[in-house]
């Protein structure tokens, strides 16, 4: 650590050779963002402003925020807040992050259906939900959760993004009490109980098991969610996942033997097989 910083370029020099040395795997981005953020300017901005000498209470502001993430903290968390589609989003400990994985759910749900009613369970941030919201044309969104504390923050992301989602709480399809929908989302929590030990203590200290672990083999809410969820989606409705991409064919196989029509499994942006896809009824 450093004791005198004079410029920003010394102090952004220091942060990056912080979390370089730490095994941070975009040490200069990171840095950059964990500066810009704190100081209402772009990380272009920051570059551009090497030479400007920085006070002492930004400097060791900006040194708490390098410590938090040395200490293994994840950047969405330190700062408040992730992008997720078009939307910004306050992120805390309350919820997972959203993963740009997500983002490829809602492009693949959207392609299915975007108009009636949607509903995002384990909506966590309200990063589903919101999204849905945002670029369909449904008549309403629900988002619903078993965590209270994530759903006070889907609730406040609601009010901050202006999207008029309605949200519950409860255990799955649950709280939908006799709704039928034309579009069910989610991304439960898909990972084995040892796969999740196994996870970098960056995700295991930090965001929420609940969200995370789907019992002894991944498939516990998987599996229970493509059996109750027959009963909440129209005859013409879909219902959009995303899973473990080692279990995703195997979801597939549950998907089709529960009685979904036009089973589909398609890859994520990083080529691993993620979303499982399917329809209550056949079309003819
Ligand atoms: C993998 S996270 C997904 C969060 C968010 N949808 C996203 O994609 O970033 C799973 C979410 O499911 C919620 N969850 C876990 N068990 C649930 C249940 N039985 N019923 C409803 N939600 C549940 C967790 O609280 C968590 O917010």
């Amino acid at each position: 650590m450093v004791d005198v910083v004079q410029t920003l370029g010394e102090l952004l020099a220091w942060g990056t050779g912080a979390l370089s040395r730490a095994g941070v795997v975009e040490p200069r981005r990171e840095a950059f963002r964990l500066w810009s953020d704190g100081h209402d300017r772009t990380a272009a901005m920051a570059t551009l402003a090497g030479a400007e000498p920085v006070g002492a209470e930004a400097a060791s502001r900006f040194r708490d925020s390098i410590r938090r993430r040395l200490a293994g903290e994840p950047v969405a968390y330190i700062t408040g807040w992730t992008g997720f589609r078009r939307l910004t989003l306050h992120c805390d400990r309350r919820a997972l992050i959203p993963r740009p994985e997500t983002e490829g759910l809602v492009d693949v749900a959207l392609a299915r259906a975007r108009s009636g009613l949607a509903v995002d369970i384990g909506t966590g941030t309200g990063a589903i939900a919101l999204a849905l919201s945002d670029e369909g044309e449904f008549a309403d969104v629900i988002g619903v959760d078993v965590s209270p504390e994530a759903l006070a923050l889907a609730c406040s992301n609601g009010m901050a993004s202006g999207r008029p989602v309605t949200w519950l709480e409860g255990d799955l399809v649950a709280p939908l009490a006799g709704r039928q929908v034309n579009l069910l989302v989610s991304n439960p929590p898909y990972l084995t109980q040892a796969e999740y030990d196994s996870l970098d203590r960056s995700v295991r200290d930090y965001e929420p098991a609940l969200a995370l672990v789907g019992g002894d083999d991944g498939q516990r809410l998987v599996r229970r969610l493509l059996h109750d969820a027959r009963s909440v989606v129209t005859p013409t409705g879909w219902i959009a996942l995303e899973v473990d991409c080692r279990r995703a064919e195997a979801t597939g196989r549950i998907a089709t033997a529960a009685g979904w029509e036009s089973v589909t499994v398609l890859d994520d942006l990083f080529g691993r097989a993620r979303y499982v896809l399917a329809r209550r009824g056949s079309t003819s």
